[in-house]
């Protein structure tokens, strides 16, 4: 039997009714079971489990999947550690699991392997002596350079590039890795720091320089099919047992940051690496825990910082709270001024986040401005009105009355209509029943409906092959890709077992689910499938007389402009027709 094979029996063998039910008390009520989704904020069952697909989807935030990503999930632990788990309950061992991105960028995962140790070769030899010094001047022990992996890259005569080449790694892949250019090093007179993916393997570099140099301070490798900044966070994968030890996890700027704090036994901790938080490091931290607190640095840009991302970490159902460093310290030069209990003291005292958001809201307010003033209090009371406990509520209100004069009963009676406006929005979310109200366009709509019944009708796979769709976006033209070939290579599609296809082209996950849920009847009319196609290509139409009108504008040869208009008008023609 293949791994594919018996991943499916695993999955097989294992009711998702039950294995949630280990984790969420689920209730059934027609043909789902309903629960408390455990990936968001979630206070009313959004969470629906479907027996016959073995399938879950939260209807609220969206998370959706089989009874491995359920686990990954809960268990904050990657696919190969659900599959093993899962196999060892029924039985059943998976060897020599890899999935075909491992595979496939094993020989890039190899050689960022091999470049680490080099790096780190090179920081003990006699020509690291500077290097090392700048380290032990920052305070930075042997133990703690080996547990981050840090290492150094030297000058000419010490070059990666020739030592990559007498092991055979070919020059042109070392190229794309960011690593060198053309026979040269891109890094050199720099300490290298290891970056690593959610599964702790090397996917680039960021070099510090530690001499005079007016180069820029950090440097990091370019961005490669395994490797985008934005979607890393420095730290993620070794501070994972220590976010389940303690119940949360700890968001700072920089990787001195979280190394420092590793050096005085704290290492709950992952770094941004100097980005605004994306959402890609945001579904990361979700898995971390639900619990974050921001520690960026004390100075105006990370107070406004740790404004922004905490909202947008709120929002994601996450509790936040702000550590706020004094004196525009970061964690690095705090820990090292004042020590550790005073850190841990700081941990703490932290604020909730919404104590944090209305004291910066003060920041800056004209009280004797009237407009200012209702705004600032406007915002306030809108802040107040979501949090949860009414003891805190009742504070806010005092202190605003106080400071704005304003009578408490005024402030509360304005208080009641957010708070009631809030549970309006909120019904409205949880009652969107199963979301018929989303507005899609006619395009969207069409390649959404188009895909969701290439999942359970090979006829309109078949369509899809023969006509080559373009469908609105490339999450959508990618997933019928998949789709097709999925169905091309294994025949029937098993909803639960797509899921696990799609392991490792996570980014379509999003389009799986929004294609999935819809709520369309089973069978499909041959009339409404030339319907999708024509609206699909009529799409396809308009975005191409799109791009020719903007080369019509570009173009400056009149006769070349002509032509251009002359095809213009073709498609004009012939999109009517369709
Ligand atoms: N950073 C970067 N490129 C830069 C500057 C910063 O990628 N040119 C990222 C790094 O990941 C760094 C983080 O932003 O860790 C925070 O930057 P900064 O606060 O300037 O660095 P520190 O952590 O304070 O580093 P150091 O203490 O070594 O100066
Ligand atoms: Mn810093």
């Amino acid at each position: 039997m293949n791994n594919q094979n018996t991943i499916n029996d695993i999955r097989n063998k294992i009711d998702i009714v039950d294995l949630i039910s280990e984790y969420v008390p689920l209730t059934k009520k027609g043909q789902y079971y309903w629960g408390i989704c455990p990936f968001h904020n979630d206070k009313n069952p959004s969470m629906s489990v479907d027996p016959k697909r073995q399938t879950y989807n939260c209807w609220s935030c969206h998370n959706s999947g089989n009874i491995f990503n359920f686990l990954e999930q809960i268990e904050n632990i990657d696919f190969k550690e659900a599959l093993k788990i899962l196999g060892d309950r029924v039985g059943i061992t998976v060897n020599n699991f890899a999935s075909s991105t491992d595979k496939k960028y094993s020989k890039y995962y190899d050689i960022y392997d091999i470049t680490a140790k080099f790096y780190q070769l090179m920081l003990n030899t006699e020509i690291g002596k500077k290097a090392r010094e700048y380290l032990k001047k920052r305070n930075i022990d042997s133990d703690t350079i080996k547990e981050f992996g840090i290492g150094l890259a030297l000058d000419e005569k010490n070059k990666l590039s020739r030592y990559l080449k007498e092991k055979k790694y070919d020059l042109n892949t070392i190229n794309e890795l960011g690593l060198v250019n053309g026979e040269n090093d891109i890094f050199i007179n720099r300490i290298m720091f290891p970056l690593e993916d959610r599964n702790g393997r090397i996917v680039g570099f960021s070099g510090r320089i530690y001499t005079d140099s007016k180069l820029s301070k950090y440097m990091n490798t370019k961005e490669t099919p395994i490797f985008r900044k934005g979607s890393c966070l420095y730290h993620y994968y070794a501070s994972r047992e220590y976010v389940r030890q303690q119940k949360f996890a700890i968001v700072m700027e920089g990787f001195m940051d979280v190394i420092r704090a590793s050096t005085i036994g704290i290492k709950n901790t992952v770094a941004l690496m100097g980005t605004a938080i994306t959402d890609e490091q945001i579904s990361l931290l979700k898995r971390l825990s639900l619990n974050i607190y921001l520690c960026l640095d004390g100075d105006n840009p990370g107070l406004d910082s740790m404004l922004h991302n905490g909202e947008l970490l709120e929002k994601a159902g996450l509790n936040v709270k702000i550590v706020m460093l004094k004196d525009e310290e970061d964690p690095d030069t705090f820990i090292l001024k004042y020590g550790k209990e005073r850190f841990l003291s700081l941990i703490e005292n932290a604020l909730n986040y919404s104590d944090f958001k209305i004291e910066r809201l003060r920041n800056g307010v004209n009280f004797s401005s009237d407009i200012e003033l209702s705004k600032y209090i406007n915002n306030v009371l809108k802040e107040a009105s979501e949090i949860k406990d009414e003891i805190r509520q009742e504070i806010i209100l005092k202190k605003l009355a106080t400071e704005t004069n304003l009578s408490y009963n005024t402030l509360e009676k304005k208080l009641n209509e957010y708070k009631e406006k809030n549970n309006n929005n909120r019904n409205l979310i949880t009652n969107f029943s199963t979301k018929k109200d989303i507005k899609y366009d006619k395009y969207m709509r069409a390649s959404l409906e188009f895909i969701h019944y290439m999942l359970i009708n090979p006829k309109v796979i078949r369509i899809y092959d023969n006509k080559k769709l373009y469908f609105v976006n490339s999450e959508l033209r990618n997933l019928a890709g998949e789709i097709s070939y999925y169905y091309h290579n294994y025949g029937d599609i098993i909803i639960a077992d797509f899921y696990t296809y799609l392991e490792d082209k996570k980014e379509l996950l999003a389009a799986f689910e929004k294609v999935l849920n819809l709520e369309l009847d089973e069978k499909i009319s041959d009339i409404t499938i030339e319907d999708y196609v024509s609206a699909i290509s009529e799409y396809n139409v308009r975005q191409e007389i799109l791009r020719l009108e903007e080369t019509m504008r570009k173009e400056t040869d009149e006769l070349e402009k002509a032509k251009v208009a002359e095809q213009i008008r073709l498609l004009r023609i012939g999109g009517n027709r369709s």
